[in-house]
């Protein structure tokens, strides 16, 4: 990544849907560490005590919102607060999802499927909606969501988990294309596995060392490689950028 200025995020504000966990949390940090104020929407106000704290010390203001990304009225409030209390919101990482349990497609329950389809893809929708109504009318920003590698292959046993990242792939592209006249730009990045919570390496090293066995650069992700690329795309280096969604995966999908 070319450096990046970070006084072009100073008295900033970036939304971040999941930002208490794994690489939500990470990217709070480093919006925080480059100057932004932020906002952290998540479910569970405790667990995010950590991730303010950790904000704050480095100078940040921050603000959390209970939010549940797949209620239309949660994520206006979410988006209506962030404005009230820092002003504006120029950054946002549409970044909140779940995985649904790895069944078979053919066994896969529909009650599975309609939540992580309302989780990923409508939460994903709805957060976009109300980002760029504000966005619109405050002079442009940059959005940016969180797909998968299951985006850009299929995932037999996650088959939810896999068109809802396809759909919010379609989604950057389809906004991207609507409001880059309004100075609003929308991408994507696409992680490969990544020691988070979600990946759930606590079973041991053999699995782990299965899955660094498919990366040509002999590691899974961590969380601050996808952070430090959210804030290369949020940033004016990737001024240009608009609608692709940048896959931060070791060369697993090449
Ligand atoms: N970890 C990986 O291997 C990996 C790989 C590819 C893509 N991703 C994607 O990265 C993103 C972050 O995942 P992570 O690995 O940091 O996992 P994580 O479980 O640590 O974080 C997910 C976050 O989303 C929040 N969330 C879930 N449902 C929500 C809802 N309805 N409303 C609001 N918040 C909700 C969780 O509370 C948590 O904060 C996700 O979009 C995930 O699909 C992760």
């Amino acid at each position: 990544m070319p450096n990046i200025d970070n006084s072009q995020f100073e008295s900033k504000v970036a939304l971040i849907t999941g930002g208490n966990s794994g690489i939500g949390k990470e990217t709070a940090l480093a919006f925080a560490q480059r100057g932004a104020n932020v906002v952290i929407a998540a479910r569970r106000e405790a667990e995010s005590v950590e991730t303010l704290d950790l904000i704050t010390a480095t100078g940040a203001r921050a603000e959390f919102v209970k939010t549940d990304v797949s209620d239309e009225a949660q994520v206006e409030a979410m988006v209506a607060q962030a404005v009230k209390v820092f002003g504006r919101l120029d950054f946002a990482f549409n970044n909140a999802a779940i995985t649904g349990n790895a069944t078979p497609f053919d066994e896969y329950p529909r009650e599975v499927w309609d939540q992580v389809i309302s989780v990923n893809l409508t939460g994903t929708w709805l957060c976009m909606q109300s980002e760029i109504r504000h966005m619109k009318t405050n002079g442009g920003g940059s959005i940016v969501n969180t797909t998968s590698i299951s985006a850009h292959r299929g995932s037999p046993n996650l088959p939810a988990y896999s068109v809802s990242k396809w759909g919010v792939i379609g989604m950057t592209k389809a906004a991207a294309k609507g409001y880059g006249r309004y100075g609003i730009r929308v991408n994507a990045v696409s992680p490969g596995h990544t020691e988070t919570p979600m990946l759930g390496l606590n079973d041991g090293e053999e699995r782990l060392n299965a899955l660094i066995e498919q990366y040509p650069l002999g590691r899974i992700g961590q969380p601050n490689d996808i952070a430090e690329a959210v804030i290369w795309l949020s940033s004016d280096s990737a001024s240009f950028i608009t609608g692709v969604s940048l896959p931060v995966e070791g060369g697993i999908i090449a």
